[in-house]
């Protein structure tokens, strides 16, 4: 790929939609209208020049500032959604959410810390502040300049190479989540990490435990969204840095190859899936030390304790013998996500009952409600609440096939 072969135009075409397309060309005419400028960068650039639909829009705004950004999003139709004391807002625009940016540079006072940032500075200063060459690139898209690339560090060979590079020596002790970062795209994009890239990756890879369990967390998600999230975290555990950051997790074959064929369900939280069967094989006091370590909040705290209740009954019940509705009281309590972590790991016969319970089970409902039982001449309290659930047991156990036998029941009950 040549830069000044680079047709630029087509490309944002073919890997943008049509209305993201048009958005950014009204954006690029708007804010030249208006003396600033305004870049596609980072890791959108970076895609379309990989041949790939970003998942995101970056924009960096220069010359700009908060005002310009809220008449901007009025003149695209647009809203405002989210807005940071660092510069950055978030535009929705119908179904498209597009991330603004004020050029900014970031001075780190130590390793590891937040940086501090100020605005008002160039695209290149901007662009100096980025992890890696291939994500330290901007293409222009005011109308003068529309579809030129800003690229200072040689990204662009970079992708041609195939590699990951730092853009000065410093980048890894500034921020060491980069150390995590820059492992997560070279597996993701099949990139070889560049040798001195790599020579201070090992470096400075103690600093690792400088930053804080929070940022080490949002890492560690986007480790686990990847689709190489298996080969992502074997590397990082042969660079040893679960052990420098203190975390102990397991990895294993087992463990890879249900990480591999994981499939992401929208009517579950796929993160706590994810992080239960990364810690499923620890004992409570390394999963207790990482929830501390990571500051997961108390639903993750919750899903894996759930976890390992769930897998401690399966090992004294044998799951396959029981009937519907004791499958049902036992499962009750637990949380979805808990209960999935386990069938990944259980033999067919289990997790066939483990889904059984997903799938129909859990969303049973009793055949009559209070007030029928009421009308039955039931007297109120908390007996009418054991009823409904006498009346859902026996229906998931198939002894009450319709509302009639429903009623003999009660009618048996109240007369008992
Ligand atoms: N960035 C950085 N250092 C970090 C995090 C981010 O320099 N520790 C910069 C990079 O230029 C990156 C951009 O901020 O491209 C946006 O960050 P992010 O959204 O995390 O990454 P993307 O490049 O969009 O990549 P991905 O495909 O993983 O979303």
């Amino acid at each position: 790929m040549n830069n000044s072969k680079l047709d630029i135009s087509k490309r944002l075409k073919k890997y943008l939609s049509p209305q993201v397309f048009d958005l950014l060309v009204k954006c690029g005419i708007f804010i030249e209208e208006n003396s600033a400028n305004l870049f596609l960068v980072g890791g959108s650039l970076r895609d379309i020049l990989l041949n790939k639909s970003p998942k995101d829009i970056d924009l960096t705004l220069v010359n700009g500032n908060s005002e310009l950004v809220e008449k901007l999003a009025a003149y695209i139709g647009g809203q405002i959604i989210f807005k940071s004391q660092f510069f950055t807002y978030k535009i929705q625009v119908k179904n498209s959410v597009i991330d603004i940016t004020e050029a900014r540079k970031e001075i780190y006072s130590s390793p590891g810390s937040l940086p501090e940032i100020t605005s008002k500075c160039s695209i290149d200063d901007d662009l100096y502040r980025r992890d890696f060459t291939v994500n330290s690139m901007a293409l222009s898209l005011i109308p003068s300049k529309f579809g030129s690339v800003t690229d200072p560090f040689n990204g662009i060979n970079d992708i041609n190479k195939k590699q990951i590079r730092i853009i000065h020596d410093n980048s890894f002790s500034d921020d060491p989540t980069r150390i995590l970062r820059a492992i997560r795209y070279s597996i993701r994009l099949n990139f070889k990490i560049d040798y001195k890239t790599l020579s201070k990756l090992n470096e400075f890879k103690n600093n690792i435990n400088l930053i804080t369990g929070f940022r080490v967390k949002n890492e560690l998600i986007k480790i686990i969204r990847e689709d190489s999230r298996s080969k992502i975290l074997l590397s990082l555990h042969n660079l040893k840095i679960f052990d420098i950051i203190g975390l102990k997790i397991n990895i294993n074959n087992q463990i890879n190859k249900i990480l591999d064929t994981f499939q992401f369900k929208k009517e579950y939280t796929d993160d706590l899936i994810l992080i239960g069967i990364l810690t499923y094989n620890l004992d409570i006091e390394n999963i207790i030390n990482i929830t501390e370590k990571l500051y997961l909040d108390s639903t993750y705290i919750k899903t894996l304790r759930d976890t390992q209740e769930i897998k401690l009954f399966l090992q004294n019940i044998k799951l396959d013998n029981l009937n519907n509705s004791s499958i049902y009281k036992s499962l009750n309590p637990y949380k979805d996500e808990a209960i999935i972590i386990n069938s990944y790991f259980s033999n067919t016969k289990v997790s066939n009952k483990l889904n059984l319970y997903l799938n129909k089970l859990k969303y049973s409902i009793p055949p009559l409600n209070g007030s029928e039982i009421l009308s039955l001449g039931a007297k109120e309290g908390p007996r009418i609440k054991e009823i409904i659930n006498e009346l859902l047991y026996d229906k998931l156990d198939g002894k009450i096939k319709n509302k009639n036998q429903a009623i003999i029941k009660v009618k048996q009950i109240l007369n008992s």
